[in-house]
């Protein structure tokens, strides 16, 4: 007890984590623990059966090792570490240290648990995070498809801005694929259809002319004549039904845009001043470009006349042609009624039309034509009034010159 009330306070002084470590002075003569720490502990201190502590206290070096049941832990397995201590050298004692392994391996498995816990509630959050915008993504999308196939595709906004211009490219070429496809059809029909209806209107029209001159329908002449005018116009019609097919061979060859436009220009200036309106051409150098010049012909002169006829007050009509390589400009503007927004996404289809005495075939031969030429038409309204009709060719484009059956 003597040696314990002076090594005692010393052990008590040292700041240890006291449920895991515990050290202190083994007595060889005593045979027993004279003082223990971080805290006294009493029982510890009354052991007097040396074999309790094994070969705990009896070699005659530093020793570190593992010990399994150990009575300093009550029972637990320990790691320990025991330094003899000498006064004329004889072992007259020894200092030691251990750790209670159980406790140690208990704390390293809660620390596990705890960030496994910790990691799968991570993980659940991202799941239910990653679902929930999943579904709102397939809510948007299928809202969108709905939209698609109203044909509001291009109203369409999403509640997910981001997702806004992606959708809005998507129901662009939607459009523009539901465009071709639709000219596509028409083109087949009038394949088959065309020919088929031309010969008997020619042999009809041979006729009307053979007989309206004959001197015994004189009285008649003028129906004659207003019969074949309305041949001659369902000719018309049926020469530009043909234009739409698929099959019809077209004549690519390197051409300069602002030339097929001058050539044609005299006739256009014909038909715009007979409608009291006035032609501009605003052309800049471009590239020569592979052009099938009858087609583009027919192009210039149908998206003039629609500006003619929007314009029945008169009005000016723009055609400009500029470049950015490798992109060439062709744009129509007109000072007409503008293209009224609900039918903005019709154009091109074949029979549309606004007009009591329309076909509708004018801008769907257009589209037909450019498409062919792989180029892009785009119309628009100007502010101030009016419409513009943009082509976009380019000069890397291959020309579409294949014959389908
Ligand atoms: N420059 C324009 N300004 C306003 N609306 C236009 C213009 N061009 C075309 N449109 C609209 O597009 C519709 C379709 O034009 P499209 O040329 O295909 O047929 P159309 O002119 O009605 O008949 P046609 O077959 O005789 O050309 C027109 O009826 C008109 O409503
Ligand atoms: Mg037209």
């Amino acid at each position: 007890m003597l040696l314990n009330e002076q090594l005692q306070p010393v052990l008590n002084n040292i700041f240890i984590p006291t449920y895991v470590v515990k050290f202190g002075i083994y007595s060889t003569k005593l045979q027993r623990i004279v003082a223990i720490g971080p805290e006294m502990d009493k029982s510890l201190l009354a052991l007097d059966d040396p074999g309790l502590f094994g070969n705990l206290f009896q070699a005659d070096t530093v020793t570190v090792g593992r010990q399994e049941h150990s009575v300093l832990w009550y029972g637990a397995q320990i790691l320990y570490f025991v330094r003899p201590i000498r006064c004329e050298g004889e072992i007259v004692g020894y200092i030691f240290a251990c750790d209670n392994l159980d406790k140690v391996k208990a704390d390293i498995l809660r620390t596990y648990e705890k960030t496994m816990l910790g990691s799968v509630i991570a993980l659940i959050i991202a799941i239910i995070l990653f679902q929930e915008i999943f579904i709102r993504f397939k809510r948007e999308l299928s809202l969108f498809a709905d939209a698609i196939v109203d044909g509001h595709g291009k109203k369409f906004h999403s509640k997910i801005t981001e997702l806004n211009p992606i959708l809005q490219y998507i129901s662009e070429q939607t459009e523009r694929m539901a465009r071709l496809d639709r000219l596509n059809i028409i083109g087949e029909m009038a394949a088959s259809i065309g020919h088929e209806v031309r010969n008997p209107l020619t042999t009809v029209r041979g006729f009307l002319q053979y007989i309206g001159n004959k001197q015994a329908f004189e009285t008649y002449k003028s129906h004659f004549l207003l019969m074949i005018d309305e041949l001659d116009r369902a000719n018309g019609i049926i020469t530009d039904f043909l234009s739409l097919a698929k099959n019809k061979v077209m004549d690519f060859k390197e051409s300069d845009l602002n030339t097929v436009i001058r050539e044609v220009a005299p006739l256009l200036e014909a038909d715009v001043l007979r409608y009291n309106c006035q032609l501009e051409l605003d052309l800049k150098d471009v590239p020569a470009l592979m052009l099938d010049v009858g087609s583009l012909r027919q192009v210039i002169l149908n998206i003039v006349r629609n500006g003619i006829e929007a314009m029945p007050q008169g009005g000016m009509i723009k055609i400009c042609t500029y470049s950015d390589a490798p992109r060439v400009f062709l744009t129509f503007t007109d000072e007409g009624t503008g293209i009224p927004s609900e039918i903005i996404d019709k154009l091109g289809t074949p029979f549309f039309t606004t007009k009591e005495t329309g076909t509708g075939l004018g801008l769907a031969v257009c589209y037909r034509i450019i498409q062919r030429h792989n180029a892009r038409m785009v119309a628009e309204n100007v502010p101030g009034g009016g419409a513009r009709f943009t082509i976009t060719f380019s000069q890397a484009a291959q020309p579409d010159n294949e014959v389908r059956k």
